[in-house]
């Protein structure tokens, strides 16, 4: 699924629909160069899984939590970190978390320790605006994609 955006608040509203339909074991990867819009999708992400967290960008903190009544959303950066320096980062319990929703930009490095079944985002320029592909890697994610699409 494409979707396509033509402000910040149109990001952060399209985050806040992902965000209500996540549970527990969710895992999305945001792929996108700098200021695709990342940041800005798991701000609305993090308000949608009910958090009123302030979301900031933990690409020097490596990862944050966020803590809503129902969900703790790991907010992971691994823009500086290669694939020898993930071991540490706990991402095997961010994502292994009954109550988790863990949420990764720049998720290459990240590779060996995600599921199969997950939720990609592809942000991308435009002239005006921003593209997200929605890619579900397994029945789980390709379920929340047409979830989002019909609401
Ligand atoms: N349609 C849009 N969606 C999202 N952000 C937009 C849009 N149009 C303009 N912007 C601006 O683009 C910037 C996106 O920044 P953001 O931090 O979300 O990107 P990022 O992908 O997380 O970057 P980084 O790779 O540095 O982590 C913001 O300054 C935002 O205001
Ligand atoms: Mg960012």
């Amino acid at each position: 699924m494409v979707v396509t955006t033509k402000s910040e608040a149109q990001t952060l509203a399209l985050g806040r629909r992902l965000g209500r339909l996540l549970k527990g074991y969710d895992v999305v990867c945001l792929d996108g160069d700098l200021g695709a819009g990342k940041t800005t999708l798991t701000k609305g992400l993090a308000r949608g899984a009910g958090s009123r967290s302030r979301v900031a960008s933990p690409t020097f903190a490596l990862a944050r939590i966020y803590r809503s009544p129902r969900w703790l959303i790991y907010h992971v950066d691994l823009y500086r970190v290669g694939p020898d320096q993930t071991r540490d980062i706990g991402l095997e319990e961010f994502t292994s978390d009954s109550r988790g929703i863990c949420v990764v930009e720049w998720p290459r490095a990240g590779e060996a320790y995600y599921p199969k079944d997950r939720l990609e985002v592809r942000l991308s320029h435009l002239k005006a605006g921003r593209r997200l592909r929605f890619v579900g890697k397994g029945p789980r994610s390709r379920e929340i994609i047409r979830r989002l699409g019909r609401n």
